[in-house]
């Protein structure tokens, strides 16, 4: 657990920034994170100072020395922040919350799942599933729940190999109360001990019920049958350290755990911002209709696909932009060191916000606004800056489920373009709700109506002009 560390050297804050004695920007941070992290940002530079509560450090969003942090000096810290350290409660140790050898040895048995030959296979799956799924979105929907539905499934059957359906809502349920209570964790100023029964403690208690029932059902089930596939908890069960010892099937459930919780809510809210922009910029959905029916026309996608799926993507990325699904992640000091000419000591943390460094005004064009195609110039190699982009994180622990990400995106966008038409309810409030990801408070109704045909790049163009 991050302590609360005495720190008696004069710590300056950004005064036109609220912020209260003892609390600091504590207030602040629970009304409006997002507000907070770009006004720092836009107010107080690249690092700048921030107290929440009893912990101190800096915001940092200056490029390069986002870099220094997930690389040349990543020594320096450790990622046992508060929220990490509550992440553990339900993930348990795994590919997340581990660090040093213990996640170098486990990140190396998990990465091969990600490798491209996998990745081809699953783009099949991803699209069988999605197909299905989109059959039950007509009429008034909530998307972002629809969404969640669906990259959940994906995650389970696709990538960990796993019949999940009857336990779907179960899981889905236990991941969402497990990331309440870290998100309690992280907007309190003083956590509540878990040995307390409020309602967010007996959640959690109940979610590591289902969770580990899941998991270790999964892997018992697995073990029994002898039956072995291309999938995560095969390729975790057949795993041996260099002793030529197993998994334990305590880290087997982390890392099937870590895997679901990670792989579904990131996507899913990406994905929803997504859909929720398309409603808003008609003419970059017609574009996007025509890129689809270019390259697909009434066909389902498969992997070959993507490389011409090319507005699809800058469409995904302009979203992730504007909404990166972790907004925010945080490193602890162990050292004292430099940053940004500044002395940072042992305690004070680090926090990385993508959002506040992907809406800076000196470093992106219009920035607010929502221009897919702004990523035709960025494309091409060298164009963007390193870190001025980073939904994934950066160095050696740069999120291991991107290449997946990126797949599951593209296919899903293309699929959706392809066969329903979706429209914002008249009313419907769109509202940020920053929790450990990048959520919608009130979710997302849309009105979806099936497509008979989309139109051509050409009727696209006229009709934009
Ligand atoms: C749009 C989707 C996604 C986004 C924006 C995203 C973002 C991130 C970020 C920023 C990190 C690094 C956190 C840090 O440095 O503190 C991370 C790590 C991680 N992500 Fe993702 N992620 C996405 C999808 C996925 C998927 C699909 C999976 C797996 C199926 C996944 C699994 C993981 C894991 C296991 C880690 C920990 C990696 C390590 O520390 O070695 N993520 N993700």
């Amino acid at each position: 657990m991050l302590r609360a560390v005495p720190n008696l050297r004069l710590f300056p804050l950004d005064r036109s920034v609220p912020s209260f004695p003892l609390v600091g920007h504590a207030p602040a941070f629970s009304r409006d994170p997002l507000r907070l992290v770009t006004r720092l940002a836009a107010e107080h530079g690249g690092m700048a100072p921030v107290q929440i509560g009893p912990l101190r450090g800096y915001v940092v969003s200056e490029p390069e020395l986002v870099g220094e942090v997930f690389t040349s000096k990543m020594k320096h810290y450790t990622r046992r922040t508060r929220v990490y350290e509550a992440m553990r409660l339900f993930l348990g140790v795994g590919i997340l919350t581990s660090e040093g050898d213990d996640w170098r040895v486990h990140r190396r048995i998990v990465q091969p799942a990600f490798h491209k030959k996998r990745l081809e296979s699953f783009a099949t799956d991803i699209v069988a599933i999605t197909d299905q799924e989109l059959k039950r979105w007509t009429g008034e929907l909530d998307v972002s729940d629809a969404m969640m539905k669906l990259t959940l499934r994906i995650v389970s059957e696709v990538l960990l190999g796993t019949k999940t359906a009857g336990d779907a809502a179960d899981i889905g349920r236990a991941v969402d109360d497990s990331q309440r209570y870290v998100e309690g964790i992280m907007s309190a100023v003083v956590p509540t001990p878990r040995w307390i029964p409020t309602k967010r403690n007996r959640r959690l208690a109940r979610s590591l019920v289902v969770l580990d029932r899941v998991a270790y059902g999964i892997i018992d089930e697995r073990r029994r049958s002898g039956e072995r596939g291309d999938d995560v908890v095969s390729m975790l069960l057949e795993a041996r350290y260099e002793d030529g010892s197993e998994l334990a099937p305590e880290r087997i459930r982390n890392e099937l755990i870590t895997l679901m919780a990670a792989g579904h809510e990131t996507t899913s809210n990406a994905l929803s911002w997504t859909l929720m922009r398309l409603s808003q910029h008609p003419d970059v959905a017609r574009r996007l209709e025509a890129e689809v029916r270019e390259v697909l026309g009434d066909r389902l996608p498969t992997f070959e696909d993507l490389p011409k799926l090319v507005y699809t993507r800058w469409v995904f990325d302009e979203a992730m932009r504007l909404h990166p699904p972790a907004w925010i992640t945080g490193r602890l000091a162990t050292e004292t060191h430099e940053l940004g000419g500044r002395t940072v000591t042992p305690g004070e943390m680090i926090l990385l916000s993508p959002y506040a460094t992907q809406r800076r005004a000196d470093l992106w064009d219009n920035p607010e606004g929502f221009d897919p195609q702004r990523w035709e110039a960025l494309s091409v190699r060298g164009a963007l800056p390193p870190f001025t982009f980073y939904p994934f994180g950066g160095g050696t622990r740069k999120c291991v489920g991107e290449a997946f990400a990126y797949l599951e995106a593209t296919l899903l966008l293309a699929m959706i373009a392809q066969r329903v038409r979706l429209e914002l309810v008249p009313g419907h409030p769109v509202v940020a709700a920053p929790q450990i990801t990048l959520g919608l408070k009130h979710g997302l109704r849309m009105h979806a109506t099936r497509r008979s045909s989309t139109p051509t790049v050409a009727e696209a163009a006229r009709s934009s002009a």
